[in-house]
């Protein structure tokens, strides 16, 4: 569905045209100053110097073809030469009317689907998420919501770490405090337990621990180092091992996303990458790319127009091991061969982006990817404490995201404290209430910003938060209930009527921006613009809501008009907050 502004465009065009001037100064935007008008056009500004006259005058002959268009409550001609556009109530109550009545509100989705992989979450097993896999999952999950709600097909893929350093520590640490377990045994041939020999709990201690002492004792570190190895060779007690901390750990994780309402179509990690590694590499020695380089085999990827050191791609290190680097291009491999997907998006924090550089540029110059793939990287900023610093949990350590959860979930239940609300209904409200308030406070903002996070105002039902939007949610679906419960009518064969006050204008007027906010949502992976749109239509809905006498209204056709438009304001919130991946509660 074309927007408000491209509808007027087409007439300015003409009007230009008509003048006398080239239809490409009929550039039409949404107004900068409110306060004068709604839309503006400053294209008389840059013709001048074509054709060598006033702007004002001009963008006069341009206002004087439109002056009796009914499309306009008001148009016209500003000094220094702007023309300010005010569209009538019925333009937009129709554009209004025509929007309820499109698929998805009017978005136009592209004539060709494409196939898009995205690689967000990017949890380590058996290692604690940190605040980098909670930034990654938020915004991750809103870009393959959005892109699917665009018609495309949308393969979400956690990536999870699973082939490092970490599993050879919790092997090695094992291996210390239980050397009698039938793993480490290389003489053992049979079968091995079903049971893992440890819980979640367990992991959660031995891997800091491991890692820590391994920083203090170099011995200790090549040990975990070596049983690595000895785990990506193929070492058979080892691979168990690692089988039994990925099964504790992935089942685990998958509590944890699913109460983040973050769902993954593939639980991919990086190990089902390792068996397309010896095939990629040897195409990327015969191609010539590859060369050794003080034992290492690498790829060169600086380019002549670099203004910065790029560092080539290493492949394998001089005791053959793999790296990172090799996982992410044999995931490409891989990814090419299950799903031969048009674009790969990366969610991940911002400070990798030269490592995706190097990765992506090996990927191409090597060709196991052609130029018919797009690799997309969206860097995301880091979540700092009201300090300044990255987010850190109270006494300091790293973050248990259950226990921010609940830390925000019992904030939201304190100011909730007085609702006459039983337990069930109360605890469901606050967990949907609190994960509003972590990811609209994280989506808000532009995703390659640092941003702080303050549960304080995260939480507050006023404002530009979550919580803020949830609640003009469930005043709306309030308002309905009361219609229903009343049976008051509603005849959906007429349509949303002229708005007859201001409040209400303002409200057409922030659904009107819906399908251009989703298709740029979409475009430039940015969920902070569904957020800032969410955020202007409830405000004017509540002002809109306090101004006026809605299921009270004595006048049958004005009140049936407001009940329309407030539940197509619900619908389109509804929509946008699942795009956030968010959910509204029935009450709160
Ligand atoms: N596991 C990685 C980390 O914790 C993130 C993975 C990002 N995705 C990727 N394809 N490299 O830093």
């Amino acid at each position: 569905m074309k927007t408000i502004a491209e509808l007027l465009q087409e007439k300015l065009e003409k009007a230009f045209e008509q003048a006398g001037y080239d239809a490409k100064y009929a550039k039409v935007t949404v107004s900068n100053r409110p306060d004068l008008c709604q839309y503006q056009c400053n294209g008389a500004l840059a013709a001048a110097k074509q054709y060598h006259k006033a702007p004002i005058q001009m963008a006069g002959e341009v206002v004087e073809r439109l002056a009796d268009s009914d499309s306009f409550q008001e148009i016209s001609a500003q000094a220094p030469g702007f023309i300010n556009m005010t569209v009538s109530d019925a333009f937009l109550s129709d554009y209004i009317n025509a929007m309820a009545a499109e698929d998805k509100f009017g978005v136009s989705v592209p004539d060709k689907q494409e196939t898009i992989v995205i690689d967000y979450g990017g949890a380590n097993v058996a290692k604690p998420l940190h605040v980098g896999h909670l930034r990654s999952a938020i915004i991750g999950e809103s870009i393959k919501r959005t892109a699917r709600y665009m018609g495309h097909k949308v393969i979400g893929d956690a990536h999870l770490g699973d082939w490092g350093l970490q599993m050879g520590l919790i092997i090695t640490e094992l291996k210390h405090r239980k050397p009698d377990l039938v793993y480490f045994d290389e003489s053992y041939e049979g079968d091995y337990p079903q049971e893992p020999p440890f819980t979640m709990a367990d992991l959660d201690e031995i891997y800091p621990y491991a890692n820590a002492y391994s920083k203090e004792h170099a011995d200790y570190k090549e040990e975990a180092q070596t049983a690595t190895a000895e785990l990506q060779a193929g070492r058979r007690g080892y691979l168990a091992l690692w089988q039994h901390i990925i099964n504790v750990s992935v089942a685990d994780l998958r509590r944890i996303y699913a109460r983040l309402n973050v769902d993954f179509d593939l639980w991919k990690k990086e190990s089902d990458a390792q068996p397309y590694i010896p095939d990629m590499i040897q195409q990327m020695k015969d191609g010539g790319y590859a060369h050794m380089d003080e034992g290492a085999l690498v790829v060169d990827v600086k380019e002549e127009t670099d203004t910065k050191e790029i560092p080539p791609c290493m492949l394998l290190k001089s005791n053959g091991a793999t790296l990172y680097n090799t996982t992410d291009l044999a995931t490409i491999v891989e990814r090419r061969k299950l799903f031969d997907p048009t674009r790969i998006i990366y969610v991940v924090d911002k400070r990798q982006s030269l490592y995706f550089e190097q990765v992506f540029r090996c990927a191409r110059k090597t060709k196991i990817i052609g130029s018919d793939v797009d690799l997309v990287f969206v860097g995301f900023g880091t979540m700092n404490g009201k300090d300044g610093k990255p987010f850190k949990t109270r006494d300091g350590g790293v973050l248990r995201l259950e226990n921010l959860l609940e830390d925000v979930n019992s904030q939201v239940q304190n100011k909730m404290a007085d609702r006459d609300m039983d337990q069930e209904t109360m605890r469901d409200a606050a967990a949907k209430i609190g994960l509003a308030a972590i990811k609209y406070g994280d989506l808000s903002n532009q995703a390659a910003k640092d941003y702080v996070f303050d549960v304080e105002r995260f939480t507050s039902f006023e404002g530009n938060t979550g919580p803020y939007i949830l609640y003009t949610i469930v005043r709306i679906k309030s308002l309905l209930n009361k219609v229903a419960e009343q049976e008051i009518s509603v005849d959906d064969t007429v349509p949303i009527l002229p708005s007859d006050n201001k409040t209400e204008t303002d409200v057409m007027l922030a659904l009107s921006k819906w399908s251009e906010t989703v298709e740029t949502a979409y475009a430039e992976q940015a969920p902070h613009k569904i957020c800032q749109f969410v955020y202007e239509l409830s405000d004017a809905f509540n002002k809109f809501y306090h101004e006026t006498k809605i299921v009270t209204n004595e006048d049958t056709a004005a009140r049936e008009s407001y009940i329309k438009l407030c539940r197509l304001v619900g619908r389109v919130l509804e929509t946008a907050m699942d795009l956030l991946g968010l959910e509204a509660p029935d009450r709160m």
